[in-house]
């Protein structure tokens, strides 16, 4: 069993490198996708602080379908162009939306949720789909959670190859 060990919050790039470092750890020597998202959505959920979900959702045809995920149930589907998640994929930028409820088409799986980042997963030239995270807490991620979201949806690509 992985033993996870929550690193201190206080400096986020440190925070994010240390979780990265555990991350690498966690998928070494998989590549399994449904394998690895699993677990990286397990090691987001339990070591972020404020985060009420952490999942992702695959690119299938012209939608995004849900992944593997820790948190309360969500939306199976979204269409491409709608909500945090559908945005992000038809645009393939990432997103930090600081309040949900002023993002116009926000997709509201869970009623809590005032807060939201979502990275694109891009493979070469394919969008394999999004990592998103929640949060109850309004204004809960920065720019510094977001590049560190990417860096860690970096690692997880290495991994499938
Ligand atoms: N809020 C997202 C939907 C997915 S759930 O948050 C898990 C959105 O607007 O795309």
């Amino acid at each position: 069993m992985h033993e996870l060990n929550i690193p201190d919050s206080g400096n986020k790039p440190e925070f994010y490198a240390e979780l990265r470092i555990q991350l690498e750890a966690l998928l070494d020597g998989e590549t399994d996708l449904i394998a690895n998202t699993a677990n990286m959505a397990s090691l987001l959920y339990h070591a972020l602080p404020d985060v009420s979900w952490a999942g992702f959702y695959f690119l299938k045809h012209t939608e995004l379908v849900l992944g593997p995920f820790n948190g309360k149930p969500a939306c199976v589907r979204i269409p491409l162009g709608k909500g945090v998640c559908g945005s992000v994929a038809a645009t393939r930028k990432p997103l930090v939306v600081k309040d949900v409820h002023a993002f116009p088409g926000h997709i509201a799986c869970d009623a809590a949720s005032r807060s939201e980042l979502v990275v694109p997963l891009v493979r070469g030239v394919q969008l394999l789909g999004v990592l998103d995270l929640d949060s109850p807490v309004p204004g809960r991620f920065d720019e510094e959670d977001r590049e560190g979201c990417q860096n860690l949806g970096e690692t997880l690509l290495r991994s499938l190859e």
